[in-house]
């Protein structure tokens, strides 16, 4: 059974003692609980998804008769119902020659984490962050079922207001949402789209 999101200081003992792999697994689960995402047997693909923590969370919920699919540029250690591919999300063609391997044509959720390999200069990540942003919209457009949900955390900056109005101006709804499970002052933001 997956577990319940309670809010909590200190996440990452908390994940260590529930069995997940990382403490953004209760970021995932606020979202959940207030947006209702995951159902059982719902097609989800998890975008940037190493280590693991919300396939977990997913897989759990989907059952058996869902299927859940993680990407990421590093390795993700098996997960029982999961499947995973090293991939870079930003290669549109190779995610759809493997989407199609698995004659997956839709999905009814797109999950995103993603999170830019830092420069430490704020301008440059937050861009960074867009960019990735911008390569899981065009995966979505392609992949996502009407109807269906897209979740992308993106780093709040000079370019977030711009980047948030055009995203509302082409798909059916966003909302930006600030999760209680990010760290104390993070840029992080979480946009919960409807196709
Ligand atoms: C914050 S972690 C995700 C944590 C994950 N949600 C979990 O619960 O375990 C962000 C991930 O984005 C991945 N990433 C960054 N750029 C990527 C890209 N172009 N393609 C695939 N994965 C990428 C990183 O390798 C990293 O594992």
């Amino acid at each position: 059974m997956p577990k319940r999101y309670t809010p909590n200081d200190n996440w990452s003992q908390k994940a260590q003692k529930e069995g997940y792999r990382a403490r953004s697994v209760y970021k995932l689960m606020e979202l959940d609980e207030r947006f209702k995402l995951i159902k059982s047997g719902m097609k989800v693909l998890d975008l940037g998804a190493a280590p693991g923590s919300w396939l977990q969370y997913t897989a759990e919920k989907v059952g058996p008769k869902g299927k859940v699919i993680g990407m990421d540029l590093q390795e993700i250690k098996p997960i029982k119902g999961v499947q995973t591919f090293q991939q870079d999300i930003t290669n549109l063609k190779e995610i759809a020659e493997i989407l199609k391997k698995d004659q997956i044509e839709k999905v009814d959720l797109i999950l995103s984490d993603l999170a830019p390999s830092t420069s430490g200069i704020q301008d440059v990540d937050q861009w960074k962050s867009i960019e990735l942003s911008q390569s899981v919209l065009d995966i979505a457009r392609k992949f996502l079922k009407p109807g269906g949900k897209c979740v992308i955390k993106v780093l709040r900056g000079a370019d977030f207001d711009k980047f948030l109005m055009i995203v509302k101006s082409k798909w059916k709804s966003a909302k930006s949402v600030q999760v209680k499970a990010s760290r104390d002052r993070s840029k992080e933001i979480y946009l919960v789209i409807d196709n």
